[in-house]
């Protein structure tokens, strides 16, 4: 087998993704090599190749936060794994656990770390994270980004509790976690989405309610009369400034409203106070910590949770896979195995 690695040349969308040969990359004495089996696509992976991420991309980098694979050397100092460990590594490269700090968010594999898509990667010993065994590698795969990030949205500063109600909105896969986390927690869970079609595959997920956009469009009135005019405890609002306004008017009383989506209000349209309703918390969060991430993999092993896989591209056909998850609209995660 020869070695690969895709490498991103920011300026260039998907033009600017090239391979070339790939050397076994020699750990130093906090690193481990990993031999990648599955990467999965997410949104800021667009973002990064158009500069509209917060991060810019270093010219050259090898792209994607999350993928999973084969520990094949460490470093002599290495103690969170040993050799044949199936592994991820979490998104930041140094966010260990406690509250984020502007440096953790500085250093992400993918953006200005080597990333996933390649035949090895070296990581960091201290972002290694184990998967859950029941988990197929293209499962195991997924986690990194979409699934901490929902994790983090239920689970702090305070967690969901059993029998409180969370509104998803969507059905990118930050909202598909939500939406399976929120399910683990014990929370009764109300999706918001475009078509019959979503919700339905929505409710086999684990909605316990859907509202169809379209049909609905004024989502946010259903969902107080879903919850007899109480609103949700929680929000995880996974598109953004475009249903903020919805959203908040779906809370209750001292809801916590987690902004995760980045999608900007249409050019001219202005942005409705979002505090004139009731008393509530909105925040933004960027995924999370390796802690988080161990957390979540814990909650996932014990209630065997399956990510949902939209489709899987082989590593040679990764700007097809890049391609397809930007225009087609999958519902799942969008998966590259290695051969
Ligand atoms: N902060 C973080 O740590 C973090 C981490 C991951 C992702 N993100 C961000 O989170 C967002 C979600 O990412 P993702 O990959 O999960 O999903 P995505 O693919 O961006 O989600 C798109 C889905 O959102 C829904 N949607 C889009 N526009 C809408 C609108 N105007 N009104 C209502 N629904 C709308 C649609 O679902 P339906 O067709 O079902 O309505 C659509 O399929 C992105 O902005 C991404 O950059 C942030």
């Amino acid at each position: 087998m020869n070695a690969v690695a895709y490498h991103l040349d920011p300026a260039h969308g998907l033009d600017g993704l090239t391979v070339r040969g790939q050397d076994v990359p020699q750990p130093g004495p906090n690193q481990v090599v990993i031999k990648v089996r599955a990467a999965s696509l997410n949104r800021r992976d667009l973002m990064l190749m158009d500069g509209s991420y917060p991060l810019p991309a270093t010219p050259g980098i090898i792209p994607l936060s999350d993928g999973v694979g084969e520990v094949i050397a460490i470093g002599d100092n290495v103690t969170r794994a040993v050799l044949g460990d199936r592994v991820s590594a979490a998104y930041f490269v140094r966010f260990i656990n406690g509250p984020q700090r502007l440096a953790h968010v500085a250093e992400q594999y993918g953006a200005n770390y080597n990333g996933m898509l390649a035949t090895y990667a070296l990581v960091e010993q201290d972002s290694v994270v184990h998967v859950p065994e029941h988990l197929t590698d293209i499962e195991a795969a997924t986690l990194t980004c979409a699934g901490v990030v929902a994790w983090a949205a239920l689970t702090a500063p305070v967690s969901v509790a059993q029998g409180e109600t969370v509104l998803t909105v969507g059905t990118g896969n930050v909202a598909l976690f939500a939406v399976q986390h929120a399910k683990m927690l014990g929370a009764r869970v109300i999706s918001i989405t475009s078509g019959p079609e979503k919700a339905e595959r929505l409710r086999k997920l684990g909605a316990d309610e859907t509202v169809d956009r379209s049909e609905t469009p004024d989502w946010d009135e259903k969902v107080l009369e879903l919850t007899d005019g109480l609103g949700v405890e929680h929000v995880v609002e996974a598109v953004g400034l475009p249903t903020l306004s919805k959203s908040v008017r779906s809370a209750g009383y001292n809801a916590m409203i987690t902004m995760i989506g980045a999608s900007q209000l249409p050019k001219g349209q202005p942005l409705e106070n979002p505090f004139v309703g009731p008393y509530l918390a909105i925040r933004r969060i960027a995924v999370g910590s390796r802690d988080q991430y161990e957390a979540m993999n814990r909650a996932i092993t014990e209630h065997r949770m399956r990510p949902v896989i939209d489709r899987m591209f082989p590593l040679d056909h990764a700007v097809a896979a890049y391609r397809y998850f930007r225009d087609d609209n999958p519902f799942g995660k969008v998966v590259i195995t290695m051969p």
